[in-house]
């Protein structure tokens, strides 16, 4: 895992574009794995720049996304096909028929989950997965003691991530209690990881995760165990990490090496 931190919002936000960019130019069919949240909103808003000033192309470009409230519609304003398409499609190149987002309104759950895995590996897997983390350890929206192996599925969703989402609705009551998720093994199944973290909020949550034991009661340290992760903070998620000094002289190394 390589942690790499930078001093605000908006330079984590460049420095993962580039990397998902540069990811992204490396194959000619690309398998995008993405999240939603107040975290990637710059990185996209990046890949959108990259997009209508450098040529980023999204044509060859397949989405998978990590989840969906259960009970919204994609209409839904709070839904996260809706987030997807105002923040990123609608603004590039991507085809309709190659983006995928779980359905919050599958009748039957359990067919549709399976499907879903079948999407992903007849797309020959996710190539570069995006990922934030929620201020109780979650990892798309595997809530704590869920199954580090778990696969797409149903899960009912912590009180702690419906106050936390609750900023998104009219009140509290109106956050769905469960969502579809990718499980933290469809997740760390992807080849390549990139986790984001913003603010003093994710400190503590984001140094268990990093640097605590890996356990089912924080999802994203199974992060620990995938061999290409790359974890981008800003100086806020930053502050509780105990060898940030290490990971900044890793991160200026490497440069040096790829001089
Ligand atoms: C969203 C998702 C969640 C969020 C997490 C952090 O698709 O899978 O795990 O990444 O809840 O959300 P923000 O970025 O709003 O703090």
């Amino acid at each position: 895992m390589q942690v790499l931190i930078r001093a605000n919002y908006e330079e984590m936000s460049k420095e993962a574009a580039r990397y998902v960019s540069s990811e992204m130019r490396k194959k000619v069919k690309f398998v995008l794995g993405l999240a939603t949240g107040s975290t990637p909103l710059g990185l996209y808003k990046e890949l959108i720049r990259m997009h209508k000033e450098e040529g980023l192309d999204f044509e060859n470009v397949t989405t998978f996304n990590l989840d969906e409230y259960y009970g919204l519609s994609p209409t839904h304003e709070q839904s996260y096909s809706y987030f997807m398409w105002e923040n990123l499609f609608k603004h590039v190149n991507i085809k309709k028929e190659n983006v995928h987002i779980p359905d919050g309104m599958a009748k039957d759950v359990e067919k549709f989950c399976e499907e879903y895995e079948h999407m992903i590996k007849e797309a020959g897997g996710i190539d570069l997965q995006v990922l934030g983390i929620g201020s109780d350890g979650h990892i798309a929206f595997n809530e704590p003691l869920s199954s580090l192996g778990s696969r797409t599925r149903l899960k009912t969703l912590t009180q702690q991530t419906i106050e936390d989402n609750a900023r998104f609705f009219e009140n509290k009551d109106e956050v769905p209690r469960y969502a579809i998720t990718m499980g933290v093994g469809t997740v760390f199944e992807a080849h390549k990881c990139i986790l984001l973290a913003s603010s003093h909020s994710k400190a503590d949550v984001i140094a268990k995760a990093i640097e605590g034991p890996v356990a089912a009661y924080i999802t994203a340290s199974a992060m620990q165990l995938h061999r290409d992760t790359i974890v981008v903070l800003d100086e806020g998620a930053a502050a509780e990490l105990k060898r940030k000094d290490y990971y900044r002289y890793v991160d200026k190394m490497v440069k040096e090496f790829n001089k």
